[in-house]
């Protein structure tokens, strides 16, 4: 990507991070269960996807490890509420604005003028789903 464009997307406040089809994953109560085997941005170690709408009160980020397992977060900011993205290669999230604030995988911000760390939400794998506790 050019230093331009990202340029550009970080003062619009654009993600890199793709919506997932609201068909493969549903939100039931507190429970989030994701069709996870069928979702190609996971297939790739270091993939990610953001789930928004479906009931969710506040969007959430999906990101693959360079293992293999899953973390979630609450994908807002504590600065100003704009989207997160996975740093490829760094268990770290960026925000795409411009001030790009900075969380480890804990939640915990680590650059950047947010000074609240994000939600994390607990996860587990089973049968193919994932499920997400919110
Ligand atoms: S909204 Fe994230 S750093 Fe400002």
């Amino acid at each position: 990507m050019s230093i331009l464009l990202d340029f550009l997307k970080s003062v619009a406040g654009i993600s890199e991070t793709k919506p997932l089809d609201q068909g493969l994953w549903r939100l039931n109560g507190n429970m989030v269960t994701v069709k996870i085997d069928q979702v190609p941005e996971l297939q790739r170690l270091g993939g990610a996807f953001c789930l928004t709408g479906n009931g969710l009160k506040e969007p959430i980020l999906v990101v693959s490890d360079n293992e293999g397992s899953f973390h979630c977060f609450s994908n807002r900011c504590t600065h100003f509420g704009r989207k997160l993205d996975p740093v490829p290669g760094k268990p770290v999230l960026r925000c795409c604005s411009l001030n790009h604030s900075t969380f480890d995988y804990q939640g915990n911000n680590i650059k950047g003028p947010a000074k609240k760390p994000i939600r994390v939400y607990r996860t587990e794998l089973k049968n193919g789903e994932l499920f997400i506790t919110i």
